[in-house]
């Protein structure tokens, strides 16, 4: 096992009707702006129910956030929280308001140009504070709630930015509020949780015993209670265990002392930034793709995941390879997902696209090896056709 530090200071507040504690959450004197999304949570009510739980407090709201959120949008509501002197902000919505609230948190209070959180030219030593925040979850799904990251769209590409400023102080994880997702958004749900969790197991043997188990423990439920909570989203008990299954898969927990990859992330990253394609659905896409070309290096853990999640036991050691490669492809399929490029509209003749815009994002080294460059990364995404 590797060396690790692990802290997380998120306090999670989990379970039905737990909005009105709020009041305890928020310091009673914050003025406080209220991020959101495109609508769903005006439609279905959360907001007026999050404005109520914060009483008299002086409140604002920013809506439009929009899916894999823009620089440009979030800009403005720096501006708000510079202009109105925001003291908490509130971020109520899935990944995207979750991650672009944490942006803003800290562009609020950068100096620089803010687009050096984006490319890295802030280190984080550079980010010295930062507005505080929590999160009201409405779409399990990317982890934000406890973890540090987002992921922030800007001019053709996406960019992933780390500070341990903007780790939620709390976020309320109600799986009721969830209810109202449409179908494709669950399944989103589930498919980005598995693959945070792969990319963070299915790497290299390194004897991190609690952090395999615990992995394969996120997989198996994910499978039991996928098409579960897909179908029947009026199931509480699915969807509470969907919710805590995204929360632990990207809170720092199974990754700690692990080796990681995140090849699947970053080139699906190009394919959202490229063609539009829902974050998970590209994880969906390119993760079978990415086990077959690095079935080598990859082989024991493969052997063990085929083994301890799929039950794979029989046959040769290549056979259960693909057998568990296929068991996956089904489970996504399964959940209405398609898992081939061109399904999405996507075909061979924009391959060099892709490889141009990983290049251009330095993404020529990917892997827990480093090993994928852009000669492998064109042969997961001519694998994923
Ligand atoms: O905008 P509204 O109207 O709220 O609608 C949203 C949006 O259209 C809708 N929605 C959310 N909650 C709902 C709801 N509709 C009905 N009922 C509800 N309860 O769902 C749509 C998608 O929302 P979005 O937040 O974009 O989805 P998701 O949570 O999948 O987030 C994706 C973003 O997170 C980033 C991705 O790159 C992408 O930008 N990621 C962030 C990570 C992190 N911070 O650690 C890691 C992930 O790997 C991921 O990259
Ligand atoms: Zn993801």
């Amino acid at each position: 096992m590797f060396n690790f530090e692990f802290h997380n200071p998120t306090r999670i507040v989990f379970g039905q009707d737990r909005l009105k504690e709020l009041n305890r959450l928020v310091p009673a004197d914050a003025k406080v702006l209220i991020l959101f999304g495109g609508g769903s949570v005006k439609q279905f009510g959360t907001l007026d129910k999050v404005r109520q739980a914060l009483g008299n407090r002086n409140l604002i709201e920013f809506g439009g956030i929009e899916p894999n959120p823009r620089y440009s949008t979030l800009m403005r509501a720096v501006e708000v929280v510079r202009g109105e002197k925001i003291d908490f902000l509130l971020a109520v919505g899935g990944g995207s308001v979750m991650d672009g609230t944490k942006f803003i948190a800290l562009a609020a209070r950068y100096g620089g140009n803010a687009e050096d959180i984006l490319t890295g030219k802030a280190k984080p030593a550079q980010l010295s504070a930062a507005v505080a925040l929590a999160t009201v979850v409405t779409l399990p799904a990317t982890g934000s709630e406890m973890n540090s990251g987002g992921v922030i769209s800007h001019q053709g590409g996406k960019f992933v930015f780390f500070s341990p400023l903007v780790f939620p102080q709390f976020s309320i994880l109600d799986p009721t509020l969830t209810f109202t997702l449409p179908p494709t958004q669950v399944a989103n749900g589930v498919i980005d949780t598995f693959i945070h969790t792969v990319e963070q197991y299915v790497t290299l043997p390194a004897e991190g015993r609690f952090q395999d188990r615990t992995a394969e423990g996120i997989l198996r439920t994910l499978i039991e209670i996928g098409p579960a909570t897909v179908a029947d989203p009026s199931d509480y008990d699915a969807r509470a265990n969907l919710m805590w299954c995204a929360t632990n898969a990207l809170n720092g927990l199974i990754g700690a002392g692990a080796p990681q990859d995140w090849t699947t992330h970053m080139i699906g990253h190009e394919l959202t930034a490229l063609f539009g394609i829902d974050h998970a659905k590209t994880l969906a896409v390119l993760q079978p793709a990415v086990w077959t070309v690095c079935k080598e290096q990859k082989r024991a853990k493969l052997l063990q995941y085929a083994d301890r999640v799929w039950d794979l036991r029989e046959g040769s050691e290549d056979n259960r390879i693909d057998e568990a490669i296929a068991r996956t492809r089904a489970f996504f399929e399964g959940l209405g997902v398609s898992t081939r490029l061109g399904s999405y509209g996507v075909a061979a003749d924009r391959i060099d696209d892709v490889v141009r815009a990983l290049e251009t994002h330095g993404m020529t080294a990917l892997g827990e090896k480093r090993q994928v460059t852009l000669e492998v990364s064109r042969r997961i995404l001519e694998e994923a056709l």
